[in-house]
This record gives structure tokens, C-alpha cells and sequence, in this order.
């Protein structure tokens, strides 16, 4: 009798699938086209960092991820199904979005904040969501006494984190952030990198992340989408994007910045260099 011949494995469904989007804002003479015949797909686990000029389209494009705004022609297929069924608050289950201007409720403490896509849902009685909140707020290296305080007396670091806890209350497998370090220090921007491959692995979330920062793109990314000329022109790991021949990515990556980035950390200077 013959071995039984295993079914061969279904492929994965991508978290995201996006086919032959265009985006165009405004009619007639005014009318400008931002993404032309885009196509990207996003496999479970990955951590994508989004790369690309300034005003090419990469808020525009995380937008339609959360079906937030549709593309005036072609697909967006989040876990299976049209991005526009996901609706938009920005804290759906399915998505979580940082985005990149902070947007915290500067009227509503920070429990609040981290805590109202579930008091507008409306299943959990008040204090059960504050509960959710403070795990969330510990999740991201926030104490309980931080609770209280108002957006206006946060640090910028403490800011990014209660945003990330914002996007995470729902448990997404998706999290979209939106220049994530940008305006964080050296450091601030080293922790945030820290706390963001924590939560990719211990939650096994799939992450798309626009970034200008090579740090933070060399040290987060599975893989690199570049877009440049109204579509995505590469998606592959770091390494290899940064060898393509493109104005864009040698400005980018092979500039003095990428040089920088790519190279080994200096020691720690001695106490003669020092002096
Ligand atoms: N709702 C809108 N109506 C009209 N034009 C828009 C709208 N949203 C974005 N745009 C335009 O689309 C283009 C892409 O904008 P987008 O914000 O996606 O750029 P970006 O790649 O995120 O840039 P940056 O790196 O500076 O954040 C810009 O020219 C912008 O002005
Ligand atoms: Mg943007």
C-alpha cells in the first residue's frame, strides 16, 4: 500500500494585499495622481518599513490600509477582506494605527486616551476598559501614576508610547505605524526601536512602518518598500534595497546618512581620547 500523499499546505492568506491601487486628489485641472498601478503584499510577521520621498504618498497609502480613506481605483485587502469594511477610528480590532502626528486627546487623560476606542464600542463597562487601558499602558513601559497625567505633561518618548498603547488596546494583528522616532533623540528613539521588536515578537504582530530614520530601519525591518515613482519600485530586506540603482535610494541609503547607519557603533571612546 502506498504512503498517503500529504495535501500540499494552503498558502498563508497575506495580512495585506494591495492590487493596482491609484490614488488621484482633486477633479479636472487640478486633479493630481499620487499612486499609479501600486501593488504590495505583506506576509503575516513581517515588520515592513515604508520608505520614500517626502509627499509620495506613504500617509496616503497607510490611510487606505485602514480604510480610512478608498483609492479611486484598485484593491486593499486587509486579513482576507476590503479594507473599507474595517471603518476608521484608527482602533479597530483588526488594526492598530500610530500616527504621525501624536493626535492624543489633549482634553482626556492619558487612561482616557488609551481607553476610548472601547468606551465607544460600548461592550465593556467603564472601569473593565480602564482595566484593559493599564495593561496596555504597562505593556509599553508605562507606570500606573502615568495614568492620570495630561498629554500636555508628557515627554515626547512617553507621548509615542501612550499612542502605541492607543493602537495596541484592541489586540490587533496589524499595527501601521507612522514615523514612529521622529522627534525622539537619540536615545528616546534606541528605547522606542526596543520596545517595537519586543511587541513584534512577544505578540507576533505583522507592522508596516514609514520611516525616515535608517537607525530605526535597520534595526526593526524585515523588509523595505521603497515607493518612488507612484508605485512601490522594491520590496526585499534592507541589504539588498540599499544596493539598488536609484536616485532615491542612493540619496537615501548610500548619502552620508545611510553610510552612518549602516556602519559598526563606535566604542566607547577611552579617558585619554576623551581629554
Ligand atoms: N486629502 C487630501 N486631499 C488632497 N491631497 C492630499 C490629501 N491627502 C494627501 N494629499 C497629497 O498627497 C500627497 C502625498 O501625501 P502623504 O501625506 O501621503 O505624503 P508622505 O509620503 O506621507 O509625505 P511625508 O514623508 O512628508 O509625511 C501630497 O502631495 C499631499 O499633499
Ligand atoms: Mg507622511
Amino acid at each position: 500500500m502506498s504512503a498517503p500523499v500529504a495535501a500540499p499546505a494552503a498558502p498563508a492568506t497575506p495580512v495585506v494585499e494591495i492590487r493596482d491601487l491609484a490614488t488621484v486628489f482633486g477633479t479636472g485641472a487640478q486633479a493630481f495622481s499620487v499612486h499609479e498601478h501600486l501593488n504590495l503584499t505583506v506576509q503575516r510577521g513581517e515588520l515592513l518599513s515604508l520608505v520614500g520621498g517626502s509627499g509620495t504618498g506613504k500617509t496616503v497609502l497607510l490611510r487606505h490600509i485602514l480604510g480610512l480613506t478608498e483609492p479611486t481605483r484598485g484593491t486593499v485587502t486587509v486579513l482576507g477582506r476590503p479594507a473599507r469594511e474595517l471603518g476608521g477610528d484608527g482602533a479597530s480590532s483588526r488594526v492598530g494605527m500610530l500616527f504621525q502626528h501624536g493626535a492624543l486627546f489633549t482634553a482626556f487623560s492619558v487612561l482616557d486616551n488609551v481607553a476610548f476606542a472601547l468606551y465607544e464600542l460600548r461592550t465593556l463597562p467603564r472601569a473593565l476598559a480602564q482595566e484593559v487601558a493599564m495593561v496596555k499602558l504597562r505593556m509599553v513601559g508605562l507606570k500606573p501614576e502615568h495614568a492620570l497625567r495630561m498629554p500636555a505633561d508628557l515627554s515626547g518618548g512617553m507621548i509615542k508610547r501612550v499612542a502605541l498603547a492607543r493602537a495596541l488596546v484592541m489586540d490587533p494583528p496589524l499595527l501601521l505605524l507612522d514615523e514612529p522616532t521622529a522627534g525622539l533623540d537619540p536615545n528616546g528613539s534606541d528605547e522606542f526601536c526596543d520596545l517595537l521588536r519586543e511587541l513584534h515578537a512577544t505578540l507576533g504582530l505583522t507592522v508596516i512602518m514609514v520611516t525616515h530614520d535608517l537607525d530605526t530601519l535597520y534595526a526593526l525591518s524585515t523588509k523595505v518598500a521603497v515607493l518612488a515613482e507612484k508605485h512601490v519600485i522594491a520590496h526585499a530586506p534592507a541589504v539588498e534595497v540599499a544596493q539598488l540603482e536609484h536616485p532615491f535610494v542612493e540619496h537615501f541609503f548610500r548619502g552620508q546618512r545611510g553610510l552612518r547607519a549602516m556602519a559598526p557603533a563606535p566604542t566607547a571612546p577611552t579617558r585619554a581620547e576623551e581629554s
